[in-house]
């Protein structure tokens, strides 16, 4: 089968793609045959080396969507022919198919297809923490959103007007603002453009927001800080610009007893009651219409290198998916 590793880290070019032998699932395992592969942001960051592999060579991607074709030994609660995505297991997605842990997989609803469930779970389950674990959004809260026409960004902005949140996000261009309003963003500011701060503050009557959900790192981060309110929570859950800088918590002190967290998905869904419970609620919104998934983008299987380049050039709008033939 066809499946993209790579032997270092660099850009899209590093990936290749190269037939390998799939063998058979072990102990608690499961074998899906792939039919939509997410692209998420993370996989970048991977392929680049921000975050670092285990060894070499690497697959990569942790989610995608397809058809059980073989059980492991000790799994009883899955069935072959069932339609399962797999939520961020092991750096092998991208795959005609793939060995997983049964722990990491969720069977689909049947209103869900294969491609939608690769679009939205991850960002999806994301969105979900963020609104209501990281902060608990309130109705008659206002929250800042940072890539609000990105694939987490759509669903926050959707998922908080839900909650009953007034929602002030950040895109790269006019273009991604008509994006950001059209899935329920009230006020879709541009990066570069609009004085991000000052813009929140006048907004929020002065005193600024209670939490602001910032995937942007290093470009955002200060930007970031000086739009919450006094005892605010800063979600710092992405670095698609870099790192940010260091900040002594003496500063946090001074710009209002605030909150720096880096939360994970992984942290949020690290048992298998809350991995379902999450996707559960997930399903729940999307299949009652609260929530749309827009997939932006569809590549086939084979140009994962051109879908990382346009996600990382910041061409893209909401999810992107690799379709397997
Ligand atoms: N911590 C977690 O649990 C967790 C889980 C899932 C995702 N994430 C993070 O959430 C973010 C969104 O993920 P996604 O897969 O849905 O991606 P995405 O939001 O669809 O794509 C990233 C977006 O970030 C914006 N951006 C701003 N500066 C950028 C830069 N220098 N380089 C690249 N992009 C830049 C771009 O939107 P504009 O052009 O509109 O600015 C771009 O479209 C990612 O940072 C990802 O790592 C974190």
């Amino acid at each position: 089968m066809k499946v993209f590793r790579f032997y270092e880290h660099g850009g899209p070019e590093v990936l290749r793609l190269e037939d390998v032998a799939i063998g058979e699932p072990q102990r608690g395992e499961l074998r899906i045959r792939n039919t939509a592969v997410a692209v998420n942001f993370r996989d970048v960051l991977v392929r680049r080396g921000t975050h670092a592999v285990k060894a070499f060579p690497s697959g990569i991607g942790v989610e995608s969507a397809g058809v059980v074709d073989a059980i492991g030994p000790g799994v009883n609660d899955f069935a072959v022919g069932q339609r399962v995505v797999c939520v961020a297991g092991p750096d092998t997605a991208y795959a005609e198919a793939r060995i997983i842990p049964a722990a990491r997989a969720i069977v689909l609803p049947p209103a869900i297809d294969e491609r939608t469930a690769a679009a939205m779970m991850i960002r999806g389950m994301t969105a979900r923490y963020l609104l209501k674990e990281t902060y608990l959004v309130k109705p008659g809260d206002s929250i800042l959103i940072h890539a609000a026409a990105g694939g987490v960004g759509q669903i926050v902005c959707q998922w908080a007007k839900h909650l009953g949140a007034t929602v002030i996000g950040t895109v790269g261009s006019d273009e991604k603002a008509a994006v950001a309003r059209a899935h329920g963003c009230d006020h879709a500011l541009v990066l570069g453009k609009d004085d991000i701060a000052e813009r929140v503050r006048a907004l929020t009557g002065g005193e600024g927001v209670p939490v602001v959900y910032d995937s942007i790192g290093k470009a955002t981060f200060e930007d970031s800080l000086r739009c919450l309110r006094r005892r605010g929570i800063l979600a710092s859950f992405g670095e698609a610009s870099g790192d940010p800088d260091p900040v002594p918590p003496r500063r946090l002190g001074q710009l209002g007893s605030l909150y720096v967290t880096h939360p994970s998905l992984g942290d949020y869904t690290a048992t298998r009651a809350a991995l379902v419970e999450a996707a559960n609620d997930l399903f729940n919104m999307v299949t009652s219409g609260k929530v749309r998934i827009d997939i932006g983008t569809t590549y086939p299987f084979a140009e994962a290198p051109r879908a990382h380049a346009d996600l990382e050039a910041r061409r893209t709008i909401g999810s992107i998916v690799l379709t397997v033939p």
